[in-house]
């Protein structure tokens, strides 16, 4: 796991009595931690990364209504929410599931991006692309085309393990992604043509009309909670006949919500739904899971859609 983020007070007292309860907590002395907490958000009450802990450990200690003001507190001191407070919330029903913070999103992978090929690959056995790979060439067998592509945009582009996937079947590629950290190491392979630091709906939204005949997003739709706009902009973006391969974790109901992972898991039913509400296709859908959660692989879908 990515290290852990620390916004300091900037009062040196309040910072410590915090690594003070972070120690208590790590030794699971919930309720001293949390005694501490509140005395450095006393001291400092604008004070996210004291607040954010606090909301974890009464969230933990069962405080229900004490741990959602503390993540309100959270966010309120740091707007931009880099801790993700508002993720805490939903899983808490205390708010809506609604869209993920971008700052949480890029804070979150460019801690990860020195360590994230080997925590992801062999630490979670992640497949996403290679399962990617073989739907596409499934979709274009089926339909008696070559699976070679022009110009592919990878969505959440990351580390650039889809491209690798994807290098000798694509002539130009192009990697989008949030985090600047992740695209350094995607820019690294010298496997893409372009490479932004962009939000991935921003992205494609700067893309001319059919300007792609192959979009990817392996892994990324699950930070993405309404799969519409996006589908309506991949639409517009892909070439007729052009494909859309993506994966997402799912669960057994119809609808998005948000995991404990604190990743999306759309159901079955929505993406059906949204593929067909945006005019999209559908070629390949299996329900394969592209990665592992405590060795035990977490339900999801490998989808590949089509532009008619
Ligand atoms: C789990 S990684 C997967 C990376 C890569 N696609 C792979 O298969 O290894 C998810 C990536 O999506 C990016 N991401 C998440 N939400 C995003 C968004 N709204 N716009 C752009 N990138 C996003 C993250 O920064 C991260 O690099």
């Amino acid at each position: 796991m990515p290290a852990r983020l620390f916004l300091s007070s900037g009062d040196l007292v309040a910072d410590r009595r915090f690594e003070f309860a972070r120690d208590l907590q790590l030794k699971g002395d919930l309720a001293a931690a949390a005694d501490l907490l509140v005395q450095a958000t006393d001291l400092a009450p604008g004070f996210a990364s004291a607040w954010f802990t606090l909301g974890e450990i009464r969230q933990q200690l069962g405080e229900h209504a004490a741990a959602v003001a503390a993540f309100r507190k959270a966010r309120d001191a740091d707007p931009d929410d880099r801790h993700g407070a508002g993720l805490w919330l939903m899983r808490m029903d205390a708010e809506q599931v609604s869209a993920m913070p971008p700052a949480y999103v890029r804070t979150l992978f460019d801690q990860y991006a020195p360590k994230f090929e080997a925590a992801l690959v062999d630490d979670l056995g992640y497949r996403g692309p290679s399962l990617l790979f073989k739907a596409v060439l499934a979709a274009r067998h089926a339909v008696r085309k070559p699976a070679f592509f022009k110009r592919a945009i990878d969505l959440g582009c990351g580390t650039g393990l889809a491209a690798t996937a994807f290098a000798r079947e694509v002539d130009h590629f192009t990697g989008i992604d949030l985090s600047p950290r992740m695209i350094e190491k995607a820019r690294a392979t010298g496997l893409y043509a372009e490479l932004e630091v962009a939000d991935m709906l921003e992205g494609l939204r700067s893309k001319p009309d059919a300007g792609a005949d192959l979009i990817l997003a392996a892994d990324a739709m699950v930070y993405v909670a309404d799969l519409a706009p996006m589908l309506k902009e991949v639409r517009r973006v892909l070439t007729a006949g052009g494909l859309l391969a993506f994966t997402v974790e799912t669960h057994g109901a119809d609808d998005v919500i948000l995991g404990e992972g604190l990743r999306y898991a759309h159901g079955e039913t929505y993406v059906r739904a949204s593929l067909q509400s945006a005019g999209l296709a559908l070629s390949q859908l299996e329900r394969q899971s592209a990665r592992n959660e405590d060795n035990t692989p977490v339900p999801g879908l490998v989808v590949v859609a089509a532009k008619s």
